[in-house]
């Protein structure tokens, strides 16, 4: 029989992530750091306010756009956090997850060919979506030197007549990177003088410790040239209700939307409906749950550059990032051997980039006892391997 599967999937390697998680499942008693999802479980009154959807019978299919119910909480979130004023009439568009914002920015922008410069460590669907959508991913690397931060210069290097868009999602999954102010108003002027579109996940805004997140598209002049992404999933621990969003300018949001409306129709009306409670009332249940994150980095991070792991500090999502090099492994010979011997899963830094060669990726949306515990095994494994 002859190959069927289309050259543009075959040519997208298979995520390193899942190979790992697919040995995980076979074994017993892992502490696993490896899934990037909150353990907390959905906040009772958001909750509530998707079953009480149901029991009114609201089973069917939303406008295109998500209701506008929710696209007017949106708008009045992103005016209250980060003043930036989005028209919810035609500026935002209702998706499934970041996950399918994603696809629809790069579906509606790339043209065969077309470039999008993606800096490193990162969320491993980045590059694979961009192929999937005939566009040419050029990774930069960032380094632990630079905090993980990207550069406008080092962007520079990189922008050739192709170059269509800027892929950059901040507070960094895996690093935890944040990027300062200054960093991004100048990576904004190198976007006008380029005439760059950039695409801005945001996901992880509400989860920072200590410092300011920065919304890309209430920088002067960067909204219209902008499309923000976000959603519930993390910050509201809703990654199951499938809840995210997209805002844009009319014109690419139209586009976004067309996509949209054949592939998808609507986001789950359920959760939209939840999604409105959250956006309006969630803020006390963000705020204790960035404090019990907040006690658990500074646990992790603390222990792991006592085991000699040095680990950057993480100023935002719930990630830490330690080098191995102590243990004079590389990081996937690392997360193997850790797995089998201690039973504690991480995930080797190179499955989000070349540059994340040498680092693995702990998630601390782990319970407090737990880290403690996978802290204590990965002590044992250090005193035999460091
Ligand atoms: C940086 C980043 N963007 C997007 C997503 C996808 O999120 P969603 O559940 O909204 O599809 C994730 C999930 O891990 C992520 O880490």
């Amino acid at each position: 029989m002859r190959n069927y599967i289309s050259h543009r999937v075959q040519t997208v390697p298979p995520s390193g992530i899942r190979r790992f998680f697919d040995i995980v499942a076979t074994m017993k008693d892992v502490i696993s750091l490896g899934i990037g999802e909150p353990d907390f479980v959905t906040p009772t009154p958001i909750m509530r306010a998707g079953i009480a959807s149901l029991e009114r019978g609201e089973t069917g299919y939303t406008s295109n756009s998500g209701t506008l119910e929710l696209r007017q909480a949106v708008a009045r979130n992103l005016q209250r956090m980060y003043q930036v004023t989005y028209n919810p009439d035609n500026e935002i568009l209702i998706t499934v997850g970041v996950s399918e914002a994603l696809y629809l920015a790069l579906m509606a922008l790339l043209d065969p060919g077309d470039e999008v410069i993606v800096p490193q460590p990162c969320f491993v669907a980045y590059t694979a979506e961009v192929m999937f959508a005939s566009g040419v991913p050029v990774p930069i690397a960032t380094r632990v030197e630079d905090n993980f931060q990207v550069t406008a210069e080092e962007i520079e290097r990189s922008i050739t007549p192709r170059t269509k868009a800027l892929l950059i999602g901040y507070p960094n999954n895996p690093t935890g990177a944040v990027m300062s102010r200054e960093n991004l108003i100048q990576i904004g002027q190198l976007a006008e003088k380029h005439d760059l579109i950039v695409i801005s996940d945001e996901i992880y805004d509400r989860l920072v410790y200590g410092g300011e997140h920065v919304c890309f598209a209430a920088l002067p002049g960067m909204r219209d040239r902008t499309i923000l992404l976000s959603g519930w999933s993390k910050n509201y621990a809703m990654t199951g209700w499938r809840l995210g969003y997209a805002a844009a300018p009319p014109d690419i949001l139209n586009a976004m939307r067309k996509v949209h409306q054949y592939t998808i129709m609507s986001a789950p009306t359920t959760a939209q409906m939840a999604g409105i409670e959250a956006m309006d009332n969630g803020e006390k249940f963000v705020q204790d749950m960035v404090a019990e994150y907040d006690r658990r980095r500074k646990m992790l991070v603390s222990g792991l550059n006592t085991l000699g792991l040095d680990c950057f500090e993480p100023k935002g999502a719930f990630y830490a990032f330690p080098s191995v090099a102590k243990s004079g492994m590389d990081d996937e010979h690392f997360a193997e051997l850790l797995l089998q011997e201690e039973k504690v899963a991480v995930v080797p830094g190179s499955a989000f980039g070349a540059s994340g060669k040498g680092f693995v990726r702990l998630a601390y949306a782990t319970a407090y006892e737990k880290l403690e515990e996978a802290l204590n095994r990965m002590g044992s494994f250090m005193r035999r391997h460091g």
